[in-house]
């Protein structure tokens, strides 16, 4: 796969101070690239930018604070982010959960649901002048393999209100949303010349669901047939630089082939009727 330089390219990183975030912000750097590396907890945060200091050998790193569990604190950092930064080539949208019980977010809305997708969501909208002002660039959304699952959407429960919670339900729903959302952005940028992707890193072995007893279970029994984050992030930097996919939009990617949607992910009223929902939940338009 060919990356090109990313000197004097501003990316964004999402959940960059561990996994698959945080090698994408350092395979990035090493691309000479400009990287915020987006964070909740700052010590963990300072920590990760220092790593990535040192392995990269680079200064072009910044670190910026932004829970997406609370609305208020995406919408702090994106008004901190435009004063300092004037254009914005790559965002990777990488952030995610997996959450063993249901939690509410201080805006009422389930948490995976609220920071997988929703995160997602309102930070790319709140970017997107800044992102359309700075083409050509690329938007890259991190999703997994397990979008595939989804039977039944449930737009009128997402909060799970009315069925038994479920982690793997709440984490692959919020993926296949990321996906729909990846297909009708893409749509609606065509003549931006901005491009919106989205990806499955595979089975990497990351801090993923470590709050969860099952999850790390799992995680110990099956890590030796996972990718490390190394692996993982060079799939996002395939898609955030490869000159082989330029124009290449609104697509799901594995192993760097376009992978066809299900049925469900493709359904465009469904599409517009996650769209319509997204803003209403986070007064985004
Ligand atoms: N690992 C896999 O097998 C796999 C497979 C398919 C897809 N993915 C996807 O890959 C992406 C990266 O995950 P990973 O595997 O690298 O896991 P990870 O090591 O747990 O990294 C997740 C990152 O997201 C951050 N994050 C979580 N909640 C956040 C919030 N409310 N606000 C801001 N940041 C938050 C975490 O910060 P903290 O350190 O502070 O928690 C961490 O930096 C996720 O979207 C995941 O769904 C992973």
């Amino acid at each position: 796969m060919t990356s090109e330089s990313m000197k004097g390219k501003i990316c964004i990183v999402t959940g960059a101070n561990s996994g698959i975030g945080k090698e994408t912000a350092k395979q990035l750097a090493e691309l000479d690239a400009h990287v915020v590396m987006v964070v909740r907890n700052e010590e963990k945060g300072q920590k990760a930018l220092i790593e990535t200091k040192e392995e990269t050998k680079k200064d072009s790193l910044d670190l910026m604070i932004c829970d997406f569990a609370s609305q208020k604190s995406i919408r702090n950092f994106v008004s901190e982010f435009m004063k300092k930064y004037k254009r914005l080539d790559v965002l990777v949208n990488n952030h995610g959960v997996m959450l063993p019980k249901k939690q509410l977010t201080e805006n009422g809305l389930e948490s995976t649901f609220a920071i997988n997708y929703l995160g997602y969501f309102l930070l790319t909208n709140l970017l997107l002048e800044i992102i359309k002002s700075s083409s050509p660039s690329r938007i890259v959304n991190v999703s997994s393999g397990s979008f595939a699952a989804v039977r039944k959407i449930h737009l009128d429960d997402y909060n799970f209100d009315k069925r038994r919670y479920s982690l793997f339900k709440a984490y692959s729903e919020s993926k296949l949303y990321i996906n729909m959302f990846t297909y009708t952005l893409a749509e609606r940028l065509k003549k931006a010349n901005v491009t919106v992707t989205s990806f499955s890193p595979g089975y990497t072995r990351t801090n993923l669901g470590s709050t969860s007893l099952m999850m790390k279970i799992t995680a110990k029994l099956s890590s030796f047939i996972a990718d490390s984050s190394e692996k993982a992030a060079k799939h996002a930097i395939y898609l955030a630089t490869s000159p082989e996919i330029d124009g290449v939009t609104g697509k799901y990617f594995y192993r760097y082939k376009i992978k066809e949607p299900t049925r469900i992910a493709s359904n465009k009223q469904l599409q517009e009727e996650l769209w319509e929902l997204s803003e209403k939940l986070t007064e985004a338009k």
